[in-house]
């Protein structure tokens, strides 16, 4: 088969920049430690959860100093406990699963925006640094009144 001169220049710039975007996504992901989740240590039995120690009490308790940890199970349509309050400044550890479906778990103006599946425990962490009314809210569909499904974060 022969090829133009510029074909075969146009085709080596092709595959050389795929071969530069993998890098740097290999070297990124690498670079940050990224892995799929750990299935020992997040994983729960979505049947049991109201069992389930810490789960079988959510709670937000203090931790540390302006540290707090938030247990929470999202169901359809809410997540327990509500609502909840931290001083300002307080830094929550939220764990969170779900004893139904999946749900979402986001708080709009802040970084904090994970997916609750069953069977698995999702953490993230945020520090409040603003006093204010947190609203969380589920943002994956997840019936009739999906809508409906928030709590909130009293931050004073
Ligand atoms: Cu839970 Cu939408």
């Amino acid at each position: 088969m022969h090829m133009h001169r510029l074909e075969k220049v146009w085709l080596s710039i092709g595959v050389s920049m795929l071969a530069v975007f993998l890098l740097i996504l290999g070297v990124m992901t690498f670079g940050q430690g990224m892995a799929p989740p750990n299935k020992h240590v997040n994983h729960i039995d979505p049947t049991k959860v109201s069992e389930t120690a810490p789960f079988d009490q959510p709670q937000i308790k203090q931790i540390g100093d302006n540290e707090y940890e938030a247990v929470m199970v999202a169901y359809a349509f809410g997540y327990d406990p509500t609502p909840m309050e931290v001083p300002v400044g307080s830094k929550v550890n939220f764990k969170v699963t779900s004893s139904d479906v999946v749900h979402g778990f986001q708080i709009p103006k802040t970084n904090v925006n994970v997916m609750v599946t069953p069977g698995e425990i999702s953490e993230v962490s945020h520090t409040f640094d603003k006093p204010g009314e947190y609203l969380i809210i589920c943002n994956e569909y997840c019936g009739i009144s999906h809508e409906m499904m928030k709590t909130t974060l009293v931050v004073k």
